[in-house]
């Protein structure tokens, strides 16, 4: 059986006029009849695309009783066409109803009538129906092969750890904590410190899963349960990780234009997220960038969203800000040797959206300890962390990116919960 057997059916996609005179099978969701009394056409969608079919006698009547987004099963010749968009039509001898969908549906998949975000999200299997809202999520696959090359191409391994914690990853108190037998247990914010030991027995470590923040932001660019891009490796440095991070993003972008831009043109035809090279700006150039623009941050305080906002006017499309102040970044990133306030940090932006965060690691034990203890944080709630630094720990790097804020570039998409099929956050918990 070759993909085009299955159920011995025909994709709308592969005829062309090499079929004229075949009698073929196909299956699909009728997307539209136009009735015009003694002839009819229909319009069918399957996972390749649409085929026009052509429907006259007493055929008719039984299209008039199918409504639309039914399942059907079509059988008839392939004919020559007058129709613009397509080379060949079927000339339907027989009709089978598969699954009959209700009328009316609570949203117009095809996209004519417009319907809300949320409106849709509460019907997300059937927005899925809409192309340009299919061909998000198969970019979204595409994508994560495509990383997933990458950072294989790069001698990376892949792993999964756990999502169930029982302490605080990285410290801080937005977690979703939950009852786990006699225990209390939370859900991982990110895999920080898994990764970071896995450097000593595998060296170069990648995670692609879903974590969990407790925040209760209201914004178009955080979720409750997001996808990350993790990766650690040992000996390199954060300027490597902002090589490989700068590599990933352009060879991705460029691939997807390159072999996927079938999927591509429902975005984007002006192709301006293809870059050359990523700027790397320092926290400090932006403070004066921030201050010729009229807006005043003091050295060590983060950059708010109206800062972002201005240097993202500036800054339109990827750059890098790297050497964040000490005292921003978590216990666990490495400060400068000579310039103790700085640390060896970066975050890449596209314009005003963080896309990644990383940076070098603190990886003497006692030091550790110490920053723990600075960020107010309990070194005892971290001894099976602190213990994997006595074994060989080696100096190490990484960074982690969120997958659904890179997939808002890739799409084009203004609200993060537009690339992400069931999205959580402080209102959605279904479907
Ligand atoms: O910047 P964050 O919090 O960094 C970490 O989790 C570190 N452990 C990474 C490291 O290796 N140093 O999260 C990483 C990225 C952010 O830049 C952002 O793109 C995304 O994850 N992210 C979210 N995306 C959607 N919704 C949320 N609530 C997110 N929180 C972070
Ligand atoms: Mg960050």
């Amino acid at each position: 059986m070759n993909d085009n057997d299955t159920m011995k059916r025909t994709f709308a996609s592969s005829i062309d006029k090499t079929n004229i005179g075949q009698n073929l099978t196909f299956i699909g969701w009728i997307e539209d009849f136009r009735d015009m009394g003694k002839i009819g056409f229909i319009s069918v969608r399957d996972m390749t695309g649409n085929f026009q079919g052509v429907v006259t006698g007493e055929l008719l009547s039984n299209f008039r009783e199918i409504p639309r987004q039914s399942v059907i099963m079509v059988n008839g010749i392939i004919q020559e066409t007058r129709a613009e968009s397509f080379q060949v039509e079927v000339k339907v001898e027989k009709v089978e109803l598969l699954s009959k969908a209700a009328n009316p549906l609570p949203i117009d998949p095809t996209g004519r009538v417009i319907s809300s975000l949320d409106k849709r999200l509460d019907s997300r299997a059937l927005d899925l129906r809409n192309l340009r809202i299919s061909n998000i999520f198969k970019t979204r696959s595409n994508a994560l092969y495509l990383i997933r090359k990458y950072l294989f191409s790069k001698m990376f391994v892949e792993v999964n750890t756990p999502k169930i914690i029982g302490s605080a990853t990285e410290g801080g108190a937005d977690l979703f904590g939950f009852e786990y037998f006699a225990k209390k247990a939370f859900l991982a914010q990110s895999p920080q410190l898994y990764k970071e030991q896995l450097t000593l027995g595998l060296e170069r470590v990648f995670e692609i899963s879903s974590y969990f923040r407790a925040e209760p932001s209201h914004t178009v660019r955080h979720l409750s349960e997001f996808v990350s891009v993790d990766l650690e490796a040992a000996f390199l440095e954060y300027g490597d990780v902002m090589d490989i991070i700068e590599d990933l993003v352009i060879s991705t972008i460029k691939d997807l234009y390159a072999n996927y831009n079938n999927q591509m043109k429902h975005f984007d035809d002006s192709q301006d997220i293809l870059v050359d090279k990523i700027p790397r700006i320092t926290y400090e150039k932006c403070l004066e960038d921030l201050k010729s623009l009229g807006e005043k941050i003091e050295f060590g305080e983060d950059l708010s969203d109206p800062a972002l906002r201005k240097l993202g006017e500036t800054y339109p499309k990827f750059y890098f800000i790297v050497d964040w102040p000490t005292k921003l970044k978590p216990f666990y990133i490495l400060e400068h040797e000579k310039k103790s306030e700085l640390s060896k940090s970066f975050d890449l932006q596209y314009g005003y959206l963080e896309i990644v965060s990383g940076g070098t690691r603190e990886h003497d034990s006692a030091r550790l300890k110490n920053k723990l203890q600075e960020k107010g944080l309990n070194p005892n709630s971290f001894s099976n962390h602190l213990q994997t630094f006595e074994w060989g720990m080696p100096p190490h790097s990484g960074c982690g990116l969120g997958f659904d804020r890179f997939m808002m570039i890739l799409t084009k998409s203004t609200n993060i919960r537009e690339v992400v099929l069931y999205p959580r956050d402080t209102e959605r918990l279904s479907p």
